[in-house]
């Protein structure tokens, strides 16, 4: 039987089953996992199902958010202090790590975490010990590591904002979760799939999307990846229930990446052209562009995957 957050991660495009998979496998083991991701794909979803999915799964998955960690309190956030550390320290407090042990530790925003506070969880991480401020004996803390980044990490390294030292030692296994655009063939699955499951929590009926509605949020490039889409099928089915959806009640926002490409200039040279022969160059391009990627290419070309394999195939590309 599916458990809940099973249930919750929707996806059946291969680029997502073959990260979900590997999502599998990896939480099996105990081996630490960086879930790296653009804003909205899924992060700390995947995180969840990661601890769901684990032996450790009795205990908790506690998260801290290293985005929203100020300096001056982090280190005392992350391994708790006695009464009478420092002035403020009016009682005792437990780490957020030491409230993880047994379970999973997710280091969520894990590249806005504070130069100083980076060496100081290196240490943790290395050893396995944590010193509670104002204690002088260090304390074995049993947990399992995930961290979660939208930033490419290796950049941040080369640029001087993330230890070289802390990267390699997350990074055992990496974890890329695809943007919404580079699962367009789950974009459909998505609708439908959100659109129920929130038309239910509302008690409201599932709105309808006609062809041609669809095949624009195919070729939309989701920014805000599944976020995005899933607060716009809340939005539908709130305004919009039982209704059939056009283009017409998308939003602005949804019209105007469409305009952007079909009002790029094209004249026609003197001599004419021949069309066919264009179509296939175009698609060679995009193709090129694209590094092979059928989906991009797609949406280079304000396609659906499928018109594009059915052009590719009239040209014999
Ligand atoms: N595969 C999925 N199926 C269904 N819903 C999903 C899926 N992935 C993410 N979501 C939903 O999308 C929203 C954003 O997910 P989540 O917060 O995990 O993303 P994130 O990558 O951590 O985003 P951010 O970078 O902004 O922190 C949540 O409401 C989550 O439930
Ligand atoms: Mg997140």
């Amino acid at each position: 039987m599916k458990t809940q957050i099973e249930h919750d991660m929707l996806g059946q495009s291969a680029e997502f089953e073959g990260v979900q998979r590997t999502a599998k496998i990896m939480a099996a083991t105990d081996v630490t996992v960086l879930i790296q991701g653009e804003s909205g794909t899924g992060k700390e979803l995947m995180a969840k199902y990661i601890h769901a999915q684990s032996k450790r799964n009795s205990a908790s998955i506690v998260t801290i958010n290293c985005a929203a960690l100020p300096e001056a309190l982090a280190e005392s956030e992350l391994f708790g202090h006695i009464k009478g550390a420092f002035t403020g320290a009016t009682s005792d407090q437990c780490g957020r790590i030491q409230s993880a042990h047994n379970g999973t530790l997710f280091l969520d925003e894990v590249g806005e975490l504070p130069l100083s506070i980076q060496a100081k969880l290196l240490r943790f991480l290395e050893e396995g010990e944590c010193q509670t401020i104002g204690q002088t004996k260090t304390e074995k803390v049993n947990v399992r590591v995930i961290a979660a980044t939208n930033r490419d990490l290796y950049k941040e390294v080369k640029k001087g904002n993330f230890r070289e030292d802390l990267f390699y030692r997350l990074n055992v296994v990496p974890l890329d979760l695809p943007s919404l655009r580079d699962r367009q063939s789950d974009i459909t699955y998505l609708i439908n799939h959100l659109s129920a499951q929130l038309a239910a929590k509302h008690r409201l009926d599932v709105p309808r999307y006609n062809m041609q509605t669809i095949e624009h949020c195919q070729r939309y490039a989701w920014p805000g990846n599944i976020r995005e889409l899933k607060n716009f099928c809340e939005r539908t089915v709130i305004l919009l229930s039982g209704k059939t959806i056009t283009v017409d009640n998308l939003p602005l926002e949804m019209k105007a990446d469409q305009k952007t490409k079909t009002s790029v200039p094209y004249t026609l040279p003197e001599g004419g052209v021949v069309l066919e022969k264009l179509e296939a160059q175009l698609i060679n391009q995009a193709m090129d562009k694209s590094h092979g990627n059928q989906s991009k290419a797609a949406r280079l070309l304000g396609l659906t995957r499928s018109a594009l394999l059915y052009r590719m195939k009239k040209h014999a590309i």
